[in-house]
């Protein structure tokens, strides 16, 4: 393989099944790139234990990843596919990064809120103890209690008049107030934490994006093809490349996002991003029944009540899977049936089963045969693991001599 190719670096979690939101969000490009560029891909079991996760289930997820990326069209000889927890440089890269790393920026991430509360939700869901404490607080008692407590600070505040002339002792009595409103602030933010599901979130989680740039700028890649979801985490390695190259010296190169042909899919429920573990998807290899099952429930144009009501293809996310997966020619008749009301949401639905079956049956062909042959799939996995081990540990030799760490750091003295 050419190693004067730009470098590409992306990866998928092994935190359920891959969807066809991965496959046109990152998978489908991933396997073009690999064709003319350097390309490393990487099953991110690290990142998959940030949340709750069974060890059983996982490793046969990750080897599961694995098979799928490879029957979408990764092929070991044009790519570097490996697992993120195989090359251990990744989690020691990031504790150095998180030495860099405001807390303040990792609070920002969006998905960060996002998974520590739908974490809550499913602990509620299977009614697990410590949960149901936390959601007993509810929101009203969240609400009263922030409320009293600013009650406490206005009170404290008011006690300050800034047109005195302070003597000592009124300063003093005045850094006590500072100190009480402090107080105040943090269990206002405590609280507002308990409600949003993020007291109970892991410290990895909410390190997540850490180890994200650490996967990237570990094999030094400058262009990164993933969904649209992971621009604000992207946004974070600038941030930390730049802020490491100013610090400790130019090392690492501005990463850019490839687009997929899908940036964001919305789930068969219509509202959130389709998601394996919002279990609102249709996996790459889902049978043929799996996909006509799974569209049964799906939401589509609220708009069309009775059977011949006119429809509003636009704002139907039925007919956006279609115009994903269907040719021109279809994706305009089925417009216009829909408009017209001569087609029926079932139907509709039962034509697009069909379609994305045409998609996903060869990959589904390709699966089975790599499940015969489990071989290909561990072959490919420690050819990767040693490429990507060897660019690892010349980065980490680089990053820690500039920053004055590591054995070469005492053999300098
Ligand atoms: N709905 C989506 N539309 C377009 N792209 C998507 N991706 C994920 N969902 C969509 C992209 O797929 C790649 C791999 O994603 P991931 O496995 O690393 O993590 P994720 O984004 O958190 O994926 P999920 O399916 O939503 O998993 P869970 O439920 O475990 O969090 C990424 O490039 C992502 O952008």
């Amino acid at each position: 393989m050419t190693t004067d190719l730009q470098r590409v670096f992306s990866g998928i979690q092994p935190s359920g099944d891959i969807h066809i939101g991965n496959y046109l969000g990152a998978v489908k490009k991933w396997v073009e790139l690999s064709k003319t560029h350097d390309c490393l891909y990487c099953v991110v079991d690290d990142h998959a234990i940030t949340v709750d996760f069974d060890p059983v289930v996982l490793s046969q997820r990750t080897f599961n990843a694995v098979l799928t990326t490879m029957a979408c069209g990764l092929d070991p000889d044009d790519c570097t596919i490996f697992v993120q927890s195989h090359v251990p440089e990744h989690t020691e890269l990031t504790w150095l990064f998180n030495t860099i790393t405001p807390m303040g920026s990792l609070f920002r991430m969006t998905q960060f809120k996002d998974k520590a509360r739908n974490a809550l939700q499913r602990a509620l869901d299977k009614k697990q103890g410590g949960a149901r404490k936390t959601a007993l607080f509810g929101l009203k008692k969240i609400g009263d209690t922030v409320y009293k407590l600013s009650e406490k600070m206005n009170g404290s505040l008011s006690n300050i008049n800034p047109s005195e002339k302070f003597t000592p002792l009124m300063l003093e009595e005045m850094q006590k107030e500072v100190m009480k409103v402090n107080d105040y602030m943090g269990k206002i933010l405590q609280q507002l934490q308990v409600g949003l599901g993020v007291a109970d979130a892991s410290c990895a989680l909410f390190d997540y994006p850490v180890l994200q740039a650490a996967d990237i700028l570990l094999y030094k890649a400058s262009i990164v093809p993933v969904g649209e979801d992971q621009e604000q985490h992207l946004e974070l390695c600038r941030e930390i490349a730049d802020r490491f190259n100013k610090k400790f010296g130019e090392t690492f190169p501005m990463v850019s996002r490839i687009k997929g042909d899908a940036p964001r899919i919305l789930g068969l429920d219509g509202k959130n991003k389709m998601s394996k573990s919002l279990n609102n998807y249709i996996g790459i290899l889902d049978s043929k029944e799996e996909i006509v099952n799974r569209l049964k429930s799906a939401f589509t144009d609220p708009a069309r009540i009775k059977r011949d009501d006119p429809g509003h293809p636009e704002l139907c996310n039925i007919f956006s899977y279609h115009k994903l997966f269907g040719k021109i020619s279809d994706i305009e008749e089925i417009s216009a049936e829909c408009q017209k009301g001569t087609i029926s949401c079932f139907d509709c639905k039962a034509r697009l089963a069909v379609t994305i079956n045409e998609t996903l049956e060869p990959i589904r062909d390709r699966a089975d045969e790599l499940g015969r042959n489990p071989s290909l799939v561990i072959d490919a996995l420690d050819k990767g693991r040693v490429r990507a081990g060897n660019i690892a540990k010349e980065t980490m030799i680089e990053v820690k001599d500039l920053m004055g760490i590591g054995v070469n750091s005492l053999n300098k003295l």
